[in-house]
């Protein structure tokens, strides 16, 4: 049963808009509330008369209502929701998602969403396949949108292939288990690092690494899914976060994300430190930019503070800490030293010499080394998943 659950749902252009009737039926049934968005061209294929019967709820498809000039408010639909469901999602829509185009009031809500976004794909096969598709479809889950893949069927093109939404019956089934799961990390505060640090040279030059970020936003991500409030402290990357679990604070160097995280850490259960920080940094900034007079130059460089055992220190036994480790060689003796050292309960260890690992890809391939001498060998997996493996190593400790 969904009762007390809010579903909004979202209906694109497309030939199986007619199964979202079946489907706002099926959510309605089991006692959740609904409310719909549609696109003008859905409206083509099912009338906002049939849906806003079934929904029980006024459709919602233009930005002004009435009139009277008065306006769908889109950011509290999308704050309204639980879950936000589009389906069918049109080959137009998702591509107009993946890029941040919003010309309807359906992209506005995607936009301004804060509650996990699940998008069930409807088109002809040949539209499926589309590299350009597939790589929007790929930017929508690494957004941390959760697919729900199109099956293998007849077309209505006639043809045969993948391509068709899924069964309105399997959606509901899949959304049920997901919004009636039990959320493992429920209200936990969790302290997540990630990005590079940069340590300024002079006003226009600074050392750096090709930390990506990717990593610990995607560990954000899986934490804040499963219940947690996130606090993640990021060094400079492009990337964003609309989770609403998540509270993202930016950094620039490796002092300021020292400061951040040892402002926090007293108030959270676990901290994971997966941030590439810079070991060392200028003893000196140049106030005016460095003029290049001299053949040779060299630079003054001091240690920064180790964040890590900072917090390995200040540990309460409460506190769960999770460092990570990039080594290149003598990988489970150096990982293990740190694991140590730093006072951890485990550390992730990512090895340079293993192919897809590491920084900037959207691969890695781990090892976990905990405090009571475990080891744990994982495959190469996307980031997402190697999240996932990280989430459930947190689960099992808490519990042990
Ligand atoms: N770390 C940190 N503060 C630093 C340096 C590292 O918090 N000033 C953390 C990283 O976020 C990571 C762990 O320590 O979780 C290990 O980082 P790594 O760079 O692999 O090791 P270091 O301890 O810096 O040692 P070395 O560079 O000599 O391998």
């Amino acid at each position: 049963m969904l009762s007390s659950k809010k579903i909004l749902i979202g209906i694109c252009g497309s030939i199986a808009a007619y199964k979202s009737a079946e489907l706002i039926r099926l959510f309605i049934k089991s006692g959740a509330e609904v409310k719909v968005v549609m696109t003008q061209s859905a409206v083509e294929f099912i009338t906002p008369l049939t849906i806003a019967t079934l929904s029980k709820n006024p459709v919602n498809k233009d930005f002004v209502k009435n009139d009277a000039g008065e306006w769908t408010n889109h950011v509290e639909l999308g704050l309204w929701a639980d879950a936000f469901i589009i389906a069918p999602a049109s080959a137009n829509s998702i591509a107009k998602f993946a890029n941040g185009i919003c010309d309807n009031l359906l992209s506005a809500v995607y936009l301004s969403a804060k509650c996990p976004v699940y998008f069930a794909p409807a088109m002809d096969l040949d539209m499926w396949k589309h590299p350009s598709t597939q790589k929007n479809i790929g930017k929508l889950v690494a957004y941390g949108n959760t697919l729900i893949k199109p099956t293998h069927g007849e077309l209505a093109s006639g043809l045969i292939g993948e391509g068709r939404m899924a069964e309105p019956e399997d959606i509901f089934d899949f959304l049920q288990i997901q919004l009636n799961a039990e959320k493992p990390l429920l209200n936990k505060n969790i302290l997540v690092t990630a990005g590079p640090t940069y340590e300024a040279i002079d006003p226009v030059r600074f050392i750096g690494n090709h930390s990506s970020g990717k990593m610990g936003f995607a560990l954000a991500e899986e934490l804040a899914d499963q219940g947690a409030h996130v606090t993640l402290i990021s060094g400079p990357t492009h990337l964003l976060t609309n989770h609403k679990n998540i509270s993202i604070k930016r950094v620039t160097s490796a002092g300021e994300m020292f400061e951040q995280c040892v402002r926090y850490f007293p108030s959270v259960d676990i901290a994971i430190m997966s941030a590439a920080v810079a070991d060392y940094t200028p003893v000196e900034v140049a106030t005016q930019k460095i003029k290049k007079t001299e053949n040779e130059f060299s630079l003054s460089l001091t240690k920064t503070k180790d964040i890590l055992a900072e917090l390995g220190k200040l540990k309460k036994p409460e506190q769960l800490l999770v460092g990570f480790a990039l080594e290149t060689t003598n990988e489970i003796e150096n990982a293990t030293g740190k694991l140590k050292k730093k006072n951890l309960d485990f550390i992730v260890l990512n090895s340079l010499n293993d192919k897809g690992a590491g920084f900037q890809g959207d691969t890695n391939k781990i090892t976990i080394l905990d405090k009571n001498g475990k080891t744990e060998t994982f495959e190469l997996k996307t980031k997402q998943e190697v999240a996932q493996d990280i989430v459930n190593k947190i689960v099992s400790t808490l519990h042990a």
